[in-house]
């Protein structure tokens, strides 16, 4: 089709995805601007646990990663937002060479990054716009004499694939070079009861965040859903380890987009989302396929969440 819409990745995802027996939506399409609001405003949310969580441990092992670091290192953070956790690693650092923020939005990206140089006059910053999954970024790295680290706090590994982690593992591994270490944060597996509600809140953000997609979709591709005839649910999925985010049908129903017609029927979803549970020991076991050995760990005292350094091995 030539309409000048047929290559938007955003079109072909959604069409795709709405047409598989089990509907689903890639979960990076629910970060448009407002999206990405609800899910900052997530992040502080009592039930939502993990941010929270991973920073205190950040605070309380800061002068041990520095350590396992050393001096004079090149920090590439991985999907740079508002570089929040990235600073507690910076201010225990000894003489930092350089901070790569890496994010595929430019304007957040150069706002952060100047924010960052006010405070940190000797360090080299040198922002990449970039989807943080493109391979091919250690020819934009800079040179230092100490370890090129990667970061890449929040868990959002757990959005991938096995096969998507596998190939960002590779590429990072690629990226960073021989004397490599890569620091990510990782959720861990606990009991349904604490991680349903950390994905359905009761003042109903997590259920704005998700319904979101559906207005993104009416927007940008001219679609037609009723927002009132879709619920938010968040599923743990024990089997596979993963809550999964559904956008539930209220009614049998037509939704029309870009010119094609979708039904569903009552009860029937929309799968919007898998936030993996991943324990240390399996994520150890496919950084290990991917060139990667495990330096060390650290978790909360009820070990809820870790934050794993990896060593190119
Ligand atoms: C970005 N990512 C790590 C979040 C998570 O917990 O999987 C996304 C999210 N979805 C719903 N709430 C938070």
């Amino acid at each position: 089709m030539m309409d000048g819409f047929s290559d938007d990745p955003f079109r072909k995802d959604v069409l795709a995805g709405l047409s598989k027996p089990q509907k689903s939506l890639p979960s990076r399409w629910l970060y448009d601007a407002r999206g990405s609001q609800l899910f900052d405003e997530i992040t502080e949310l009592p039930e939502y646990y993990p941010t929270r969580t991973e920073l205190k441990i950040l605070d309380a092992n800061a002068a041990d990663m520095a350590n396992a670091v050393g001096t004079n290192a090149v920090i590439v953070e991985y999907g740079a937002g508002s570089l929040v956790k990235v600073r507690i690693l910076l201010d225990a650092l000894e003489n930092a060479h350089a901070f790569v923020p890496v994010d595929i939005s430019a304007s957040h990206l150069k706002a952060a990054a100047d924010e960052l140089e006010t405070d940190y006059p000797e360090l080299l910053i040198q922002p990449i716009a970039s989807d943080f999954m493109a391979s091919n970024l250690g020819a934009r790295l800079p040179e230092g004499d100490g370890r090129t680290v990667g970061f890449f706090p929040g868990s959002t590994i757990g959005n991938l694939s096995d096969a998507e982690i596998n190939r960002f593992l590779t590429s990072v591994r690629a990226d960073l070079g021989d004397n490599a270490a890569f620091i990510v944060g990782l959720d861990q597996p606990k009991p349904s009861d604490i991680l349903v509600p950390a994905y359905d809140d009761a003042a109903g953000v997590t259920a704005a965040f998700n319904k979101n997609i559906l207005a993104r979709i009416n927007r940008e591709l001219g679609g037609s859903f009723n927002l009132d005839n879709f619920e938010h649910e968040a599923r743990w999925n024990s089997e596979d380890s993963r809550i999964e985010m559904h956008l539930v049908s209220t009614a049998d129903q037509t939704v029309n987009i870009a010119g094609e017609s979708f039904s569903f029927t009552r009860g029937e979803t929309i799968h919007t989302e898998n936030s993996r549970k991943i324990s240390r020991a399996a994520f150890s076991d496919m950084a290990a396929a991917c060139g990667w050995r495990l330096e060390q760990t650290w978790t909360d005292e009820n070990d809820y969440f870790a934050v794993m350094l990896l060593g190119a091995d």
